[in-house]
């Protein structure tokens, strides 16, 4: 019975639910750090995806919801973020003559979008929207794995008998195998500040992490939350098992 109740408590928490999923092509599955019931960010991780994002990224996506003082959770210190958000010019205003002004950011600003709205970003790549990256890696299935494989996955020279549109990319993980983003990342796109060799897995790595963090910044917390819920679920059980022993064991002499 015992044996059961473990079973059934440890196939729940350690199952994966997409076992069962049929993909047309099947994604990369990553190692993540985040994954599974001791899931954590690496500050290190966070801290080079952060630099993907701001010298690649942020030309042509935004991250509106996110703000630079939760840059704390990356391991910065208040002066490092202030510094920092001071190196934006953020529009503000209007002020007593009515007029929009420019000043530096602070820490409570969000970050900067590259256009001023989503008619603007269209009209820059023909129709096509570079979609904000705040929550991206919820908003599709397998979200990391699948941003990942994008990344990765754009081929040169599409199959032979395949039509591609003028101004668009051959990338097997997008609908339609095109897409209008130019391959973003490459072996050695940026020099990253810690040294790390900036291959394109490793770019690709860091930034998807640093972008499911922005999505799920309480997602330690929830884990370990959850890891001493079962702890105690566990200790509960073992608990009621003993005390069921001995009272039968009284029972039956
Ligand atoms: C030169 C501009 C540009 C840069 C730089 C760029 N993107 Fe994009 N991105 C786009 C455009 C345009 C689209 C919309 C593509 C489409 O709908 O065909 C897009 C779409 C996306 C999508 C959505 C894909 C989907 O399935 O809907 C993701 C995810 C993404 N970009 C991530 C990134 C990441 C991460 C980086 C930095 C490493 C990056 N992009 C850099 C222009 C850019």
């Amino acid at each position: 019975m015992l044996k059961k109740i473990f079973f059934i408590v440890f196939f729940f928490f350690f199952s994966n639910p997409n076992l069962f999923a049929v993909d047309e092509i099947s994604l990369k599955e990553q190692n993540w750090t985040f994954d599974g019931v001791f899931g954590r960010y690496d500050k290190e991780t966070l801290q080079r995806g952060l630099q993907v994002y701001q010298e690649v990224c942020s030309v042509c996506h935004g991250m509106k919801r996110l703000r630079f003082r939760e840059l704390k959770d990356l391991g910065f210190n208040e002066e490092q973020i202030k510094a920092y958000a001071e190196t934006f010019e953020i529009q503000d205003g209007p002020n007593d003559e009515g007029e929009m002004f420019l000043r530096p950011g602070e820490p409570s600003d969000s970050f900067v979008s590259p256009y001023r709205n989503k008619e603007e970003a269209k009209a820059a790549f023909g129709g096509a929207y570079p979609p904000d990256l705040s929550l991206l890696t919820k908003a599709y299935k397998n979200g990391p794995d699948y941003i990942y494989s994008l990344l990765t996955g754009y081929e040169e020279n599409p199959p032979k008998d395949f039509d591609l549109p003028e101004g668009l990319y051959y990338n097997p993980y997008h609908d339609g195998n095109v897409i209008a983003m130019p391959p973003p990342l490459y072996d050695d796109a940026i020099e990253y500040i810690d040294g790390t060799d900036a291959n394109l897995h490793q770019l690709s790595y860091d930034i998807v992490s640093f972008l499911n963090w922005a999505a799920e910044p309480e997602l330690q917390k929830r884990k370990s939350l959850g890891l001493k819920v079962l702890l105690f679920l566990i200790v509960l059980t073992l608990l009621l098992y003993v005390t069921m022993k001995e009272i039968w064991a009284r029972i039956e002499k």
